[in-house]
């Protein structure tokens, strides 16, 4: 054979890897390839088609010398034509002068114009013995060349080719797998850190989701309404996620936890000297909010004078800073939240009607957990699951404790069973969740179980509370929910308030009572 040609293979062949070598792109580096080959051993045109993923037909995935258009007619069926022939048989085939050969079916209708008698070989590409594709070579009749030689050499890069491609799927696939499990991830992320994830199946939470996504992304004032602890503040959030203004800032107002005049500055900002205390300008949170949301907590216990700025705010998106008459003009949108009754309020004249009505475009009502019992076997997994995640260890309810929490009424809502759950993964033995294990409260709760466990030989009686200080801490719990109101506590007990005042001094709790009771009307 002649040592220029064996010299020329050999470099087209160097250079075919060192392509490979660097490539990631399956299409390019087949394309530069192609172009090796054409450039150094007079090919004229070639092609790569590839089966696709069912199997059934062969397709360019790349070529040298043929036009977009041309490419894009370059599909095979398998035994269609000299390439599904190749693909069908897995033997190579070769032709002196193309334009004699009956089976061209010339598809791609690129040879038409040749004048120069064009030679044609094509061999299978083939992978752990199945064929994978064809790589086909239109080049220029050399009669040195013998069809041995140029299907011998052809075939070598064919199996190149072939390689190259099974790496190329690998990567692919692990890609995929990759790309799933991070998006998987960040889901995860997102529910156990930051909470954005709203869980429930019951009807009524599907239809909060519903109006959630259909109110997101719209500009429209939301007014959220539902009992304490029933993800007001979450849903608050997702709105803001959910909306084109996700990127930008998510500001959060209690309106409970500041006087008046503080109120005011906080919201809408004030001048030096407006009022003592204000030694600097200071913008307030409707400016920081700009391009975002305001989150307006608690809205029920706005000043009646504030909720008048509050309103021109919603109609026309403008305000003063306090001590000043300049305008501020400023793009955030307003979601509100409350647990309490605000027509109630409108009537007794402590809420401004006109007020009301704007933000009351549109409610989303969250029910309490008892009206929705379907929700809280799956928030209860969630929760355990979330626990078991943060603790490191695989969190379970024995069966009777299961059903304790599951007939619970869950008077505090999501809140209190996101606190219930993890005071039961801290005091759990082993990841075990027994009756022993669940407060005396909840017990007395939900209805008893069927047949009471017989307590294991080990759960020896003096690890346990004394019944005094399981109703001790009962009372407390209740109180804590109620705000320390004890007519309150005492309704969700099912006692009178005589009774309850009487507990509070046999357990000489009055003085706590009193004082948690006034540090949170300090606060508010
Ligand atoms: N459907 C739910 N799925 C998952 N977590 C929830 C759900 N509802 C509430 N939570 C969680 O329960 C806790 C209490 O919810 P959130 O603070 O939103 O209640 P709220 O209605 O704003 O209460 P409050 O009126 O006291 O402000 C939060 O940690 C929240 O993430
Ligand atoms: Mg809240």
């Amino acid at each position: 054979m002649d040592s220029r040609l064996i010299e020329a293979e050999l470099q087209v062949l160097h250079e075919i890897s060192s392509i490979l070598g660097k490539a990631l792109d399956l299409q390019r580096a087949l394309e530069m390839v192609l172009s090796v080959l054409s450039e150094k051993l007079a090919m004229k045109r070639a092609t790569v088609t590839l089966l696709d993923k069912a199997g059934g037909r062969l397709q360019i995935r790349a070529s040298h010398g043929l036009s977009a258009e041309e490419r894009g007619r370059g599909v095979y069926q398998m035994g269609e034509g000299v390439t599904g022939e190749i693909g069908r048989s897995g033997q190579p085939f070769w032709s002196p002068d193309v334009s004699l050969e009956p089976k061209f079916l010339n598809k791609t209708q690129s040879r038409r114009l040749d004048k120069e008698k064009l030679a044609f070989v094509g061999v299978p590409v083939v992978l752990r013995g199945q064929v994978i594709g064809v790589l086909t070579v239109d080049r220029l009749f050399d009669a040195d060349v013998s069809a041995e030689e140029d299907i011998r050499f052809l075939s070598i890069v064919a199996q190149i080719i072939g390689q190259f491609v099974h790496l190329n799927q690998e990567v692919e696939a692990r890609e995929r797998t990759l790309r799933r499990q991070n998006i998987q991830l960040k889901r995860e992320v997102s529910a156990t850190y930051n909470d954005f994830f709203i869980i429930g199946r019951s009807e009524a939470m599907k239809r909060v989701q519903q109006m959630i996504s259909r109110v997101a992304p719209s500009m429209a004032s939301v007014l959220l309404l539902g009992e304490s602890g029933t993800g007001k503040t979450l849903v608050a959030r997702i709105i803001h996620e959910l909306s084109l203004r996700a990127e930008g800032p998510f500001i959060k107002v209690n309106c409970a936890a500041l006087p008046g005049n503080l109120l005011e500055s906080e919201l809408f900002g004030h001048e030096k000297g407006s009022f003592t205390g204000a030694h600097a300008a200071r913008a307030g949170r409707f400016e920081e909010a700009d391009g975002g949301t305001v989150f307006l907590d608690e809205i029920a216990e706005m000043p009646l004078e504030l909720q008048a700025k509050l309103l021109r705010f919603l109609q026309d998106k403008e305000f003063e800073r306090l001590g000043s008459s300049r305008t501020i003009k400023v793009d955030a949108r307003i979601v509100a939240a409350t647990n309490r009754e605000l027509p109630a309020m409108v009537d007794a004249g402590a809420f401004r009607a006109d007020l009301y009505y704007r933000l009351n475009v549109f409610p989303i009502y969250i029910p309490p957990l008892r009206q929705r019992p379907q929700d809280i076997e799956i928030l209860l997994s969630h929760f355990l699951d979330r626990n078991s995640a943060n603790y490191g260890q695989s969190l379970s309810v024995e069966p009777a404790a299961r059903r304790v929490l599951l007939d619970y009424p869950w008077p505090g809502n999501v809140r209190e069973m996101q606190n219930i759950m993890e005071r039961l993964a801290i005091m759990s033995e082993n990841g075990r969740i027994t009756m022993e294990t669940l407060p005396l409260f909840l017990h007395s709760a939900a209805s008893p179980p069927p047949q009471a466990p017989s307590p294991a030989p080990d759960s020896a009686a003096s690890g346990r509370p004394k019944l005094w200080e399981m109703e001790k801490d009962q009372l407390l719990q209740a109180l804590e929910r109620n705000r320390w109101v004890q007519s309150r506590a005492a309704a969700e007990l099912g006692i009178t308030l005589r009774q309850m005042g009487h507990r509070v001094k046999k357990f000489g709790i009055d003085k706590l009572v009193k004082q948690r009771r006034s540090q949170l009307l300090g606060k508010s």
